[in-house]
This record gives structure tokens, sequence and C-alpha cells, in this order.
């Protein structure tokens, strides 16, 4: 069985005042909610603060990204596992589409990032999708794999997947309030499933596939109603506390 996990990504949003109020308003709202594993991933500024709030509660903390790097040193602007894990996040989000695009991140980076969350033991939320020109250009499933494959063709890739979870995002679904229809993202989770398969049936069977990408409070159930959607990543919604806990809800 995989339990399904919703993630907040809250991006570079949040003031100290509103980060308080968003994290006291999931609490109140979601109350002890075992069917579902519930995480938040504040912009690192407010990490020890949420920490603390989130003291007691079941709710994860997660980070936006992680330096490929375990060892400290000269990486000016970045933040290593070890650090995460120092201060309570037990999850990262790597290889987000604004990392690789807006930042160029490349696929390789992005799994060197994956190799030291595992290594640093902060799980990694891996995200992978297609472009919209991809998409209509019919070759969604040659970008999937070829996301995929930067981490297969580590030494220890399919370790390093097996403690991984994965994220798909239709990069045109991402803040457009395009969604993918159910169908459309089960498509493509279902074909994630069965290339894994072609290396390791116990990955491929057992790793938790999100979907991310324009997911509200109206359209959460039917996505996760779906075989191989095992809950979502959640960008602008996540900010809104009613919807958030809906979706949260709806997942489990
Ligand atoms: P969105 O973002 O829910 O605002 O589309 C999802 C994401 O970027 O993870």
């Amino acid at each position: 069985m995989r339990r399904p996990l919703v993630a907040g990504n809250w991006k570079m949003n949040g003031t100290r005042k509103s980060v308080v109020e968003l994290i006291d308003g999931i609490k109140g709202g979601l109350g002890h909610h075992p069917a579902v594993e519930v995480l938040v991933c504040p912009p690192a500024l407010f990490i020890d603060s949420v920490a603390s709030q989130l003291k007691g509660s079941e709710i994860r903390l997660g980070a936006q990204n992680v330096c490929q790097s375990t060892a400290p040193g000269a990486f000016t602007g970045e933040l290593s596992a070890s650090m995460l894990q120092e201060f309570d996040c037990c999850y990262v989000i790597v290889g987000h589409s604004e990392r690789r695009h807006i930042y160029g991140e490349s696929d390789k980076l992005i799994a060197e990032r994956l190799a030291a969350a595992v290594a640093g033991e902060v799980t990694p939320v891996l995200c992978i999708g297609e472009l919209l020109e991809t998409r209509e250009n019919g070759t969604t499933e040659q970008a999937i794999a070829q996301q995929l494959d930067a981490v297969l063709k580590l030494e220890n890739g399919v370790e390093l997947l097996r403690q991984s979870v994965l994220a798909y995002e239709p990069v045109w679904a991402i803040g457009t309030g395009k969604t993918a229809s159910p169908e459309q993202a089960q498509e493509v989770h279902a074909f994630i499933r069965a290339y894994l398969a072609k290396y390791d049936e116990t990955l491929a069977n057992g790793v938790r596939i999100l979907y991310g990408g324009s997911v509200n409070a109206t359209n959460a159930a039917d996505l996760f109603s779906m075989p191989d959607i095992d809950g979502g990543l959640i960008g602008g919604a996540s900010l809104k506390v009613n919807d958030f806990v809906a979706i949260c809800k709806a997942a489990g």
C-alpha cells in the first residue's frame, strides 16, 4: 500500500505573519489525519520557525532545494542536506520545473542533488514533466524517460529512486489553472511505473508518484482517485488554508 502524500510547495511566498497563520490554520483544519501524509515546503528562511510551530504535529516539513555537495564549503546560496536535517526537514523538492527552466538546472545536476539528499537522509521529491510543445509534438514519454534516466544511470540509481518520491508535473499545468485531466495524468503515471518496472518491479510498485499542476479543492478528488496517483504537489492552493486542507482530505 502506498500511503498518499500531499505536499505544499509554497515557492517564494509568505511573511513572518502569514506563515504563522497558514500553519495554525492547517494544523487546526486537519487535526489527526492518519490516512494521508501532509508536508509543507516553506521558503528556507521560514523553515526554523515553521519547525518550531510544527513540534508535536503530524505535519512534515520540507525544503525547496538542496545542494549537490554533501560536504560543506564554497556553494554560495545553497543549503546542504545535513543542514536541512538539522532543521527538521525530512523531505526536499528537487528538479522543480522553475529550477529547471528559470535557473537552467540540468538533468545531471538534479540527479546529483537527489543523490545528495538521499545521502543526507532527506527524502527527495523529484519533479519531472513535459513542456507544452513536447506534449503537442507527441514526445511526452521520451521527455519523462530522459528525466528519469538521469537518476537511473547513476551507479545506485534504482536504490536512490527507491528512497525518493516522484512528482509528475506537466509544465503547461503549473500555475496556469490548466490541470491535466485525471485520465491524462494517469496515463503518464502508468507510463512512469511501467518504465521503472523495466529496472525493478518492486521500485515501480512501491514508489509514490504525486501529480502537480493547478490542483485545487475542486479537482483533487478526481485526480487522487486514479490508481497510479498517490497524492499531489500543490503550489498556489497550498497557500490557502481551506483549499489545502480540502485537498489533503481528498487524498485520505
Ligand atoms: P500550482 O504549482 O499548483 O500552482 O500549479 C504546482 C507546483 O509548481 O508544484
